[in-house]
């Protein structure tokens, strides 16, 4: 028998007639986009569920990044992680913003709060952090630097859909942050994402900027784009709010699985929930000790992938190691000491609702070489 291959993500999807139903109703309207009935409907619905004032819809988190910091006149350096996907540096770049790399910390491997300060210049106008995984930077460390130097801070929560400490959304925290709703997400719109902003002065000229700076039929207040989710995305989106809870509790329960399995394996690290976290179980990483362990991170991610599992190796090689960035004086690797030894020691492994716990099984036997 062919045996079926692992990716690190499935997208989870509701029943296909539930869909078509929307779909079915779009196709009658011939209302297809400009913020049309779904839009409208999923960005109330959608700041409900979060806990937030309000939602604005994207196409994509990247474009949601870079609206993001058009939004706030965000411009000169700001200070942001090498530890995340690409996207989060190229914003800053599409901006023709510097970006300035400061290190993580070594136990969620989020931007270091101790370690802003010295990254400040009088030319720094923003911190752009990552809540790494789902898991919270120390927002209330970051909201007081900020508060104290004058600088905003956008939070790039793409990982973060639905986490909330002591009961409390994260996205409330930073001037505004930002989701993806891309298809390896725990919540995934296909493509997709939104911007979270507190007040409605700031979600109209959010609104003004994703929709070309159209802020009337003849009136254009600035140089805007194009990143206006469309109806049929809208319409998944508000049917995927219905089973969310679903999700996240089937891949609570996979974590917990692994993290149970895997605890004890000399040289192999499964992160700890947090205290009076809400997680949305969206990574599944684990850390590679190559000398406790007695493999190096890429030969067990090798191992895995010989027998069908494709694990990721996020975030690898660090965003400060790319060609357009490793020639900053912050992207030197002596400036990155954690996140350059994390970089080398992690793997995400496989997790989604639907993945069997034989699938399970089978991963955790790889890697506990039983
Ligand atoms: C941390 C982070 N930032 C930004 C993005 C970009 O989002 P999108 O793919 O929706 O453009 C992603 C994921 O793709 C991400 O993981």
């Amino acid at each position: 028998m062919k045996e079926e291959k692992i990716y690190v993500t499935r997208p989870s999807l509701p029943p296909l007639e539930e869909f078509i139903k929307y779909l079915e109703d779009i196709w009658e309207s011939r209302c297809l986009t400009n913020q049309g009935k779904y839009h409208q409907i999923f960005e109330k619905e959608l700041a409900d569920y979060l806990g937030v004032n309000y939602v604005s819809l994207f196409t994509n988190g990247t474009l949601a990044l870079i609206t993001a910091l058009q939004v706030l006149r965000i411009s000169g350096e700001v200070i942001t992680t090498p530890f995340s996907f690409v996207a989060t540096t190229h914003a800053l770049k599409w901006n023709s913003i510097k970006p300035v790399f400061v290190d993580i910390e070594s136990n969620y491997f989020n931007l270091n709060p101790e370690k802003i300060e010295a990254a400040i210049t009088p030319k720094t106008t923003a911190i752009l952090p990552v809540h790494v995984y789902g898991n919270p930077c120390d927002v209330e460390k970051i909201e007081e630097i900020a508060n104290i130097y004058g600088l905003k801070v956008v939070y790039d929560a793409c990982h973060a859909f639905g986490v909330k400490k002591e009961g409390k959304s994260i996205l409330n925290f930073g001037d505004l942050s930002v989701l993806s709703f891309h298809a390896t997400k725990a919540f995934t719109t296909m493509e997709g994402g939104a911007i979270v902003c507190h007040d409605d002065k700031t979600r109209r000229r959010i609104d003004f900027l994703k929709n070309f700076g159209f802020a009337g039929e003849t009136k254009v207040v600035a140089p805007g784009i194009n990143a206006k989710m469309n109806e049929a995305q809208a319409a998944l989106g508000l049917l995927q709010l219905k089973y969310i809870d679903k999700y996240i509790e089937q891949r609570r329960k996979i974590a917990n699985y692994y993290r149970k399995n895997l605890s004890g394996i000399k040289g192999i690290r499964y992160l700890q929930d947090l205290a009076g976290v809400k997680h949305n179980y969206s990574y599944s990483p684990i850390l590679v000790d190559e000398k406790k362990y007695g493999l190096t991170r890429d030969e067990l991610y090798e191992n895995l992938k010989k027998q069908g599992i494709y694990g990721r190796r996020y975030f690898y090689p660090l965003i400060s190691q790319f060609p357009t960035y490793r020639a900053f004086d912050s992207a030197d690797p002596k400036n990155l000491a954690v996140a350059e030894g994390i970089t080398k020691q992690v793997i995400c492994l496989p997790i989604y609702p639907d993945l069997a716990f034989e699938e399970v099984d089978k991963i955790i036997r790889i890697i506990t070489r039983k």
